[in-house]
């Protein structure tokens, strides 16, 4: 466990706020573990209607934690990012995000499994997968084209640009973009509004919405494989040490 991550709740509304602030929310193995258990957790609760996931202090998360890449030990499948990656994807209930600051990595991949997804002006949404030298996760290289498009999918993911608000709402990433001062009360009430929906009915629906969950799964476990290369690959440690030296720097 890690206090890194707050878990709260709000009615049926399970909430996890990412408080690792002066890390712009990057995210450890033991944030990662936390979030998984409180997926889980909010999965069994009958209680529990719908998760929302947001950072503390304006910021979502800068991704992963590139110390963590550094000293990547194990099998990529196991690893604590993958299971969050999987516990997320096999998540039943509704999620929500409410996204301020930067997305990075993660931050971004993690929105495409959430059903509504809302966000301050100052957003800002980046894959850079392949310029740390590693290739997409979270099932991003076959829901960014499903979502996007091909070309848009391969300017965000090929070249690894950045994107804002603007463009995360006209792709259909983004539902609505809110005041930050009013993002968080909006994020939770359309939370509580799914969540009092008649249940069995939301949860069929949903899982219609989504179709078949094995070609996912697939690329889920294609992706990972690569990733587990990619990570310990020379140009991977090199981008992730000039990473490390410029934030000392
Ligand atoms: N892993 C580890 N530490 C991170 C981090 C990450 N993903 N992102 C930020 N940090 C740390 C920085 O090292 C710095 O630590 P320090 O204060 O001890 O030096 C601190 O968080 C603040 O980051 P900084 O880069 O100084 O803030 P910024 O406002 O100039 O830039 C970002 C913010 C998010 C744009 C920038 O930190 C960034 O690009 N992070 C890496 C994103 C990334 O590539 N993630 C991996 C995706 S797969």
């Amino acid at each position: 466990m890690t206090d890194h991550v707050e878990i709260s709740r709000d009615g049926q509304v399970l909430c996890a706020t990412l408080t690792r602030t002066e890390k712009k929310n990057a995210l450890t193995g033991a944030m990662y573990q936390t979030l998984t258990e409180a997926l889980a957790q909010a999965g069994r609760d009958e209680t529990i209607g719908v998760a929302l996931l947001r950072g503390k202090d304006g910021i979502f998360t800068a991704g992963n934690d590139i110390a963590d890449f550094i000293a990547a030990v194990g099998s990529a499948e196991a690893s604590p990012a993958s299971l969050f990656i999987r516990a997320l994807a096999a998540f039943e209930k509704p999620l929500v995000a409410a996204v301020e600051g930067p997305a990075i990595g993660i931050g971004t991949t993690l929105c495409f499994h959430c059903d509504l997804v809302y966000a301050a002006p100052g957003a800002r949404f980046q894959m850079p997968f392949v310029n740390l030298g590693l290739v997409p996760e979270a099932g991003s290289s076959l829901l960014a084209p499903q979502r996007f498009g091909y070309a848009k999918a391969a300017e965000f993911i090929l070249l690894g640009e950045a994107f804002d608000a603007d463009v995360a709402h006209e792709l259909g990433l983004v539902n609505a973009i809110l005041d930050p001062g009013e993002l968080y009360a909006h994020a939770l009430a359309k939370a509580q509004a799914l969540a009092g929906k008649p249940r069995d009915a939301l949860l069929a629906t949903r899982r219609l919405l989504r179709g078949d969950p094995a070609p996912l799964k697939a690329r889920m476990d294609e992706e990972m494989r690569l990733f587990g290369e990619a990570v310990r690959s020379p140009q991977a440690r090199a981008a992730f040490m000039a990473f490390m030296q410029k934030a000392k720097a």
